[in-house]
């Protein structure tokens, strides 16, 4: 596929829910974000540990269509000056799913746009490159062949990035996403959910090095696999129950995710060189970590590119911004098209 730049313009609302976020946003080019609006439910979800399926579908009904009308304010726009919808088909939750599918489906049908089913960890890889203001300077171009690590609450995996729409899964968590690691590593040491997030401000003042977990290597694979370091943290955990000993939460945040942050950098630095990519990216909830960021750009091999923070988590930039590509490849979807609650990218 050409530059997007010299592709012809077309503006692109995004409608995201495939988990706990109701989120709309317009982007221009695939590239530039006019709007973002992103309606979280965390507080709902937060007395249950994390997400409550039943609960997160009555919240988008609720949310979603109050979040669409804020986008298009915000962008100072009317569905008439927008080109098509973009929005989530999967994977996720079904009964999410259904609550942004079906509003996508009303808006196409009522204003006669396509619509356009897009696969959410696409969209995360598209994030990496949409400017959203928050940062000095937009990304530059897409340089393929590109590495990119997926890392988000539901996925963990490796893909070649070919070219545009185009990869090849190279590998991916054979248990728990990394996020989901961090979700439940948070629950054993009494943090609040999200855990990712509550994890990294505790081991801000903790000992990265004062528990030695292990690294899972899945030598000669590029898979990954979680559940041994998560077992770990237990065993500690229980030690310290056991000898009623008050537990050192900091440096066991701090050293767990030590042992994730190493655990992805190494994996995909050795993907990097086998497939002699051009850069690598990471994209995802879990890129959003500081020790994560900190640690792909303190390389030097290969240029990095990670999306601005408001990127990260879900959110309805990204599916707009790989709605743009698909639109431009000529993607229409029909007006019956169902969620795919499981649905790889390649
Ligand atoms: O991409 P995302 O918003 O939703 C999914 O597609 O799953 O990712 C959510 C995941 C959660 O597991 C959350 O704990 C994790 O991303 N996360 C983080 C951070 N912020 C969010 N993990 C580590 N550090 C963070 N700062
Ligand atoms: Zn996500």
């Amino acid at each position: 596929m050409n530059d997007p730049i010299s592709l012809p313009s077309a503006r692109i609302l995004g409608i995201e829910s495939s988990c706990d976020e109701t989120a709309a946003a317009i982007v221009e080019n695939g590239r530039i974000q006019l709007a973002s609006v992103v309606a979280t439910q965390i507080d709902l979800h937060a007395k249950y540990g994390g997400v409550f399926p039943e609960v997160a579908s009555r919240q988008h009904i609720l949310s979603i269509f109050p979040v669409v009308d804020q986008a298009l304010s915000q962008a100072h726009l009317t569905l008439n000056d927008v080109d098509a919808i973009a929005v989530t088909r999967g994977p996720g939750l079904a009964g999410s799913l259904v609550v942004g599918m079906n509003m996508a489906k009303g808006l196409a049908l009522a204003v006669d746009l396509p619509l356009i089913g897009v696969n959410h960890l696409e969209g995360h890889i598209y994030s990496a490159w949409v400017y959203s203001g928050d940062v000095f300077q937009p990304p530059s171009e897409p340089q393929f062949p590109i590495l990119a690590l997926l890392v988000s609450g539901g996925h963990t995996e490796l893909n070649l990035v070919v070219g545009h729409l185009n990869y090849r899964r190279l590998g991916g968590t054979l248990d728990d996403a990394a996020g989901e690691a961090f979700d439940k590593v948070a629950r054993l040491l009494n943090l609040p959910y999200p855990g990712g997030p509550s994890i990294q401000k505790s081991a801000l003042t903790g000992n990265p090095e004062a528990f030695s977990f292990p690294r899972a290597r899945m030598e000669g694979t590029w898979n990954f696999s979680f559940s041994g370091l998560k077992t770990a943290v237990l065993r500690v955990v229980r030690d310290y129950e056991e000898k009623s000993i008050p537990l050192p939460v900091e440096d066991l945040a701090a050293s767990f995710q030590a042992a994730v942050v190493d655990t992805l950098l190494t994996k995909t630095m050795n993907a990097a060189r086998e497939f002699k990519a051009k850069e690598i990216l990471v994209a995802g909830g879990v890129s959003a970590n500081r020790a994560l960021r900190t640690a792909f750009l303190s390389q030097t091999e290969f240029p990095i590119n990670i999306p601005a923070l408001s990127l990260c988590t879900d959110n309805a930039v990204m599916i707009a911004s790989a709605g743009y590509f698909r639109f431009m490849m000529g993607q229409r979807d029909l007006l019956d098209i169902d969620v795919f609650p499981t649905w790889p990218l390649s």
